[in-house]
């Protein structure tokens, strides 16, 4: 059984990515939300982990809060895709439990520190910036962390928040840079993968037939937030990032992708935050990430609904 940090700023995708991983207790022991700033403010990521922890019936799992902003630049979010709250759609249950008091940065340390090396897995779903603080901070932590799974970066699907980058690197660009550059063995899934995995009308309603309590409440979150993206993409059904996660560490033949080397800009006008894929190892640069570029999405979406049938 894996255990799992999971970074995050809920954000319908990343609800449906957390769900899905506490519907596999088999696969995943979730030791907690690092709720981060990204598609909306601390506070609100903070209330959407609790609310979804709640949901799903798990006040066990600890939410911890890290950092209101990114390592060196003023905040960016995306509420005009989430909505005000960051988690627009169903009516979700208001929660009975707290965050805890420790630090988001901390509680990475610590609980990495506790673990046996190579037993805890990093699943990231938004900007980086807790693990880059962590790292900076204990750099001892960087050889204990077993893998990094994250959703960021894009390359022959260029960008979401501008054209050139995704939104959870352009966010904090420095941070994402850190992580990559920390030697840990890393696994992305960029837009590349996220747009084949389009959350169509058939799918959302056998989400919703689930008839439990947490089946219908993803397929209303996601309702939601495709509103903004079907306009924008003109498809039928938007991408769905964060579920692809834990999707990938369940069964990775579900996917494919290959060893690269990925650079984040820093700099750039026009490119601040693109993630510079050297698919074609055109460079000598240190190979330091498992880009995925294709995957399946019936297999992706049989997966998913699997996992949200066994919640409550
Ligand atoms: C990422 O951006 C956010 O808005 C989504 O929640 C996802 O994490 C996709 O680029």
């Amino acid at each position: 059984k894996r255990k799992l940090i999971v970074l995050t700023d809920p954000g319908q995708d990343q609800a449906a990515a957390i769900l899905m991983m506490l519907g596999a207790p088999d696969a995943f022991e979730v030791l907690g939300l690092v709720a981060t700033a990204g598609n909306i403010d601390l506070r609100h990521t903070v209330a959407n982990c609790l609310k979804l922890l709640e949901l799903a019936g798990r006040p066990d799992i600890p939410v911890v809060a890290g950092c209101p902003r990114p390592m060196t630049r003023d905040l960016v979010t995306a509420v005009h895709v989430h909505g005000p709250t960051g988690l627009d759609g169903p009516d979700l249950p208001e929660p009975s439990i707290q965050a805890s008091p420790v630090h988001g940065v901390d509680f990475i340390i610590e609980t990495l520190r506790r673990a046996q090396p190579h037993t805890v897995t990093i699943c990231s779903l938004s900007p980086l910036t807790n693990l880059a603080m962590a790292l900076v901070k204990a750099p001892d932590i960087a050889p204990r962390i077993h893998e990094i799974v994250a959703m960021a970066g894009a390359y022959f699907e260029v960008g979401n928040i501008t054209p050139s980058a995704e939104f959870n690197v352009y966010v904090d660009p420095e941070a994402a840079r850190i992580v990559l550059d920390a030697g840990i063995p890393t696994t992305l899934l960029p837009l590349d993968v996220t747009h084949k995995m389009l959350s169509t009308r058939t799918r959302l309603e056998a989400m919703r037939a689930l008839g439990n309590r947490c089946g219908p409440a993803t397929a209303e979150m996601l309702e939601f937030s495709e509103s903004f993206d079907l306009q924008k993409y003109g498809w039928e059904g938007a991408p769905l990032h964060g579920p692809c996660v834990p999707t990938f560490m369940l069964d990775q033949t579900i996917f494919g992708g290959r060893q690269v080397n990925v650079s984040v800009e820093l700099a750039g006008t026009l490119t601040q935050g693109m993630t510079v894929a050297d698919w074609w190892g055109i460079t000598d640069r240190p190979k330091n990430a498992f880009w995925i570029r294709d995957g399946d999405p019936y297999r992706y979406y049989a997966l998913l609904l699997d996992c949200l049938g066994r919640l409550p």
